[in-house]
């Protein structure tokens, strides 16, 4: 039996707990920590969690835990990782790693020197469609890839107070659709150019944030690629890639509940896609952990390394400054 301790029971922890909990053979949900007491009680309650506390330092203090799942608000990440790792636990955590690089490095230092594993929350990874997508590229069956389309919009913002320590529309939302560039084209991003506004609420404006934008990128493979996101689509989760190449192009359409389209005097209906990230990408995040604790049963390294958190980031960084300074801003300009 393998027992992992979760760190944070809000929005995405209480996917990955309940997964913990009761989708994964020889696996315990064992132990539950979060600064709200009552959020880290409701999910322990329901999963008949042994510790529970609302210091997460005191979870890390239990021997019998092989892992720790970190998922609370960003800028606890490091700290919670670099401690995790100090007392010799296996960490995943969700991204992103931090918004800083220098910390980001003393963080993967420290995971190196400890000796343990550390996987990064890009469930999308781990999503059928762009798998497919992924491994169908590698094989060669768009030829040489041209261009990379990603559409990444969300069916609405996030509470305003989420906002405010996400780190921005770039390292917060975009970071995902990072991540899925790297992994589509098997390339690092060279350079990147961002148009981007406030269209969406003006509060998001008042936070220093943005809620729209486009984001041009240039592979170091050639390859050419934009990214359009926004925080709200009347529509729901609008979640789509497509690959394009010499020899054809490979696309993945949005989920929806079920494929019925209805014709009438009107129009030809269909379903809304899944609403969000909870739906959208369930198996996702499931799978995602399943990797996770194969790796801790056969020792592999994880699928989403240390470094593919740090990458994201750096994109993220250079996304803010291209907007704050409106030109393309290459890669190695946030690197030093
Ligand atoms: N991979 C994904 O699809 C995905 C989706 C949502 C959120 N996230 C990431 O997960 C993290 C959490 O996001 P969320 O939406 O679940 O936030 P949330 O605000 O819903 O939940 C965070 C929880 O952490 C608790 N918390 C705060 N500080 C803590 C600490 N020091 N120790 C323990 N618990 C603490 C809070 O009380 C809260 O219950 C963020 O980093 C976010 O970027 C990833």
């Amino acid at each position: 039996m393998i027992r992992i301790g979760l760190i944070g029971a809000g929005r995405i922890g209480q996917i990955h707990g309940r997964n913990l909990a009761t989708q994964l053979p020889g696996v315990r949900l064992a132990a539950v920590a979060d600064l709200d007491r009552a959020a880290a009680d409701s999910l322990a309650e329901r999963y008949a969690v042994p510790l529970v506390t609302g210091d997460p330092h005191e979870l890390l203090q239990d021997a019998e835990l092989a892992a720790v799942a970190i998922c609370s608000p960003t800028d606890t990440h490091a700290g919670l990782i670099q401690q995790a790792a100090a007392a010799g636990k296996h960490i995943f955590c969700e991204k992103p790693i931090d918004f800083d690089l220098a910390r980001i490095d003393q963080t993967l230092a420290a995971v190196q020197q400890a000796g343990v594993k550390l996987q990064i929350g890009f469930n999308r990874r781990f999503d059928p469609n762009y798998r497919k997508v992924r491994d169908l590229v590698r094989e060669g069956r768009i030829g040489e890839p041209h261009l990379l389309r990603i559409t990444s919009r969300d069916p609405g913002p996030p509470p305003l107070e989420y906002l405010k320590t996400s780190g921005g529309i770039f390292l917060d939302m975009t970071i995902h659709d990072f991540d899925m560039a790297r992994f589509l084209i098997g390339s690092e991003v060279e350079e990147l150019y961002v148009a981007a506004a406030v269209r969406v609420d003006p509060q998001i404006g008042e936070l220093g944030d943005l809620d729209t934008a486009v984001i041009t990128l240039k592979f170091e493979n050639g390859v050419i690629g934009t990214i359009d996101n926004s925080r709200k689509a009347a529509y729901g989760y609008d979640q789509r890639v497509e690959v394009f190449g010499s020899l054809g192009m490979v696309a993945t359409d949005n989920e929806t509940p079920d494929r019925h389209r209805l014709a009438d005097g009107t129009g030809i209906h269909g379903p809304l896609p899944l609403h969000f990230f909870l739906e959208r990408y369930q198996t996702a995040y499931l799978e995602e952990m399943r990797s996770f604790v194969e790796c801790l049963r056969t020792g592999k390294p994880p699928e989403v390394s240390g470094a593919d958190g740090r990458a994201p980031v750096a994109m993220g960084l250079a996304a803010q400054r291209s907007y704050r300074e409106n030109r393309p801003v290459r890669l190695d300009e946030v690197e030093g």
